[in-house]
C-alpha cells in the first residue's frame, strides 16, 4: 500500500515523501540550555551540573533556580525563591473546594490535571490576565501543584487539608502536609533528592507537549497542564506506580524464593510479549544515572525481598533484552518507605518535574516557532464525493 502511495498517490497530490520517525526517535527538534541527557554514557546534566551531584549538595529549591536562570543562585536569591514558593503553596478556599467536591475515587493526575487549570480559572482574571501575569506564574504553578498532591492526599483518605509551614522547604512540607507531622531530616532530604532528580530530563514526552502547547502561544497554565495530562501515561510518568506493584507482585508469587521463581515470571512476561514497568529507556542505553541515585536509599529502606526482587528482575532484563532500569524502577520502593501512597508517586513527580516544564516553556517562548510537524498521509487515495443519497 505505502508503495502505492509513493508511486502513484502521492505525485498525484503533489506531496513529498519523507522517512517516517515513528516517535520522532532520534530527531533534534531545537536547541535547549536546560539539561543534557548522555544516553551511551548514563549522565544526566542540569545547566552543566551532573545530576549525581545536585542531588548530593544542592536542594529543589536551588535546583528550581538553576533550570530557570541557568546558574546557582546568591544566598539572598535563594532565600527569596524559597519564600516566594512556599507563599505560593497556599491553597485558596475555592481550591480546597474544588479538591472536596470531587469524588475520592478520582484518579489523583486527573485530580491535579483539573485543578490546575482551575486555578487559572479562579484566579487569573480575564482577558489578558494569563498573558500579563507569565513571569509571576511559574512559581505560582510551582507552588500549587506541590500542594494539591499531598492536599489531596488527605481530602481523598476524608482528612483535612493542612496549610503549609513558612519554615519548611517544599519537600519538608509536602510531607507534612500529606501526613500531619513534620517528618524526620533523613526522610525530607530522601525526598528532596528524588525532587531534585526528577527535576528536568531534556525533550521527554510531557517537556515536548508543553512546549507545543507554549509554540502556539497559549498561556503558561494551560501548557503545564498539558504536561501533566502526558505525564500520567503508564510509558512516561505513570511507571512508578506501576513497577511498584509489579515488583510486589512477583516478589508474593514467587512465595518468597529467589532467583529461580522471580526470574522465570520475567521469562514468561517477555515470552507473552509484556513490558516490565520501570525497565527501558529512550534515551539511555545503559542503567538510568537516576536509577542508580535512588537505588541506594531503596537498598537501606525497601523491605529486603523487594530489593532483592527487583535486583533479579533486573539481571534478567539486562541478559536477555539488555534493558536496564530507568528512574522508576526503585523510586516507588522508597516513596513508599517514605510513607507516600502509591496512587501520589505519579502527581509527585509532577511535583518535580513542574520547574522543568516551565523553564523549557520559557525557552520556547522566547525563541519561539510554533512546532507543526506533518505525517505522512496513508488514506483512501483521490476519489469523487458520492451525494448520500446514492452510497
Ligand atoms: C521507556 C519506553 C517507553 C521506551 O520506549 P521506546 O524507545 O519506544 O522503545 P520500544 O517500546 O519501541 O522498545 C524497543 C524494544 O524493546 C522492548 N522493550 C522496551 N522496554 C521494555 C520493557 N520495559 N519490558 C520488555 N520489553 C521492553 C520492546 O518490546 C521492543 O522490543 P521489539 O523490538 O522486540 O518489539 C519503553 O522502554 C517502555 O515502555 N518501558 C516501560 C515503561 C517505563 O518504565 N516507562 C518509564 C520511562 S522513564
Amino acid at each position: 500500500m505505502r508503495e502505492f502511495y509513493i508511486a502513484v498517490a502521492f505525485p498525484l497530490l503533489g506531496v513529498s515523501v519523507m522517512d517516517v520517525k515513528k516517535g520522532l526517535e532520534g530527531l533534534v527538534v531545537d536547541v535547549t540550555r536546560k539539561s543534557l541527557v548522555d544516553g551511551e554514557n548514563g549522565k544526566l546534566v542540569i545547566c552543566g551540573y551532573d545530576i549525581a551531584e545536585l542531588c548530593e549538595k544542592s536542594t529543589f529549591e536551588e535546583s528550581i533556580f538553576l533550570v530557570w536562570n541557568e546558574r546557582l543562585p546568591t544566598k539572598s536569591e535563594l532565600d527569596s525563591l524559597s519564600q516566594r514558593l512556599t507563599a505560593e503553596m497556599q491553597l485558596s478556599p475555592p481550591m480546597v473546594g474544588l479538591l472536596e467536591s470531587f469524588p475520592v475515587n478520582a484518579n489523583p493526575m486527573d485530580v491535579l490535571r483539573t485543578a490546575l487549570s482551575a486555578y487559572a480559572v479562579f484566579h487569573i482574571p480575564p482577558p489578558k490576565g494569563i498573558e500579563k501575569s507569565r513571569a509571576d506564574a511559574a512559581s505560582t504553578i510551582v507552588g500549587q501543584i506541590a500542594s494539591l498532591v499531598p492536599a489531596w492526599g488527605r481530602i481523598s483518605r476524608g482528612t483535612a487539608n493542612i496549610a503549609p509551614r513558612g519554615d519548611l522547604s517544599i519537600a519538608g512540607n509536602f510531607l507534612y502536609m500529606l501526613q500531619g507531622s513534620e517528618a524526620s531530616k533523613e526522610e525530607t532530604r530522601i525526598l528532596d533528592e528524588a525532587l531534585i532528580m526528577h527535576i528536568d530530563h531534556n525533550l521527554n514526552a510531557s517537556t515536548f507537549t508543553a512546549r507545543v502547547v507554549a509554540s502556539t502561544m497559549a498561556d503558561l497554565y494551560g501548557a503545564v497542564t498539558a504536561g501533566i495530562a502526558a505525564l500520567k501515561g503508564p510509558l512516561h510518568g505513570g511507571a512508578n506506580e506501576k513497577a511498584l506493584k509489579e515488583l510486589q507482585d512477583i516478589w508474593v508469587n514467587a512465595n518468597q524464593a529467589y532467583p529461580q521463581p522471580v526470574e522465570q515470571q520475567v521469562l514468561d512476561k517477555l515470552a507473552r510479549k509484556e513490558k516490565i514497568m520501570g525497565i527501558g529507556h529512550r534515551e539511555y542505553k545503559v542503567k538510568d544515572p537516576r536509577s542508580s541515585i535512588i537505588e541506594e536509599h531503596a537498598k537501606r529502606l525497601a523491605p529486603a525481598g523487594l530489593y532483592q526482587t527487583a535486583k533479579t528482575v533486573e539481571e534478567v532484563m539486562v541478559r536477555e533484552r539488555g534493558l536496564y532500569p530507568n528512574v522508576d524502577f526503585f523510586s516507588g520502593m522508597v516513596y513508599e518507605a517514605l510513607g507516600i501512597p502509591s496512587a501520589l508517586f505519579t502527581p509527585l513527580f509532577a511535583v518535580s518535574r513542574a520547574p522543568g516544564w516551565i523553564a523549557h516553556v520559557q525557552e520556547q517562548y522566547a525563541d519561539n516557532r510554533i512546532i507543526r510537524p506533518r505525517a505522512e498521509y496513508v488514506g483512501e487515495p483521490l476519489r469523487s464525493y458520492v451525494p448520500i443519497e446514492k452510497r
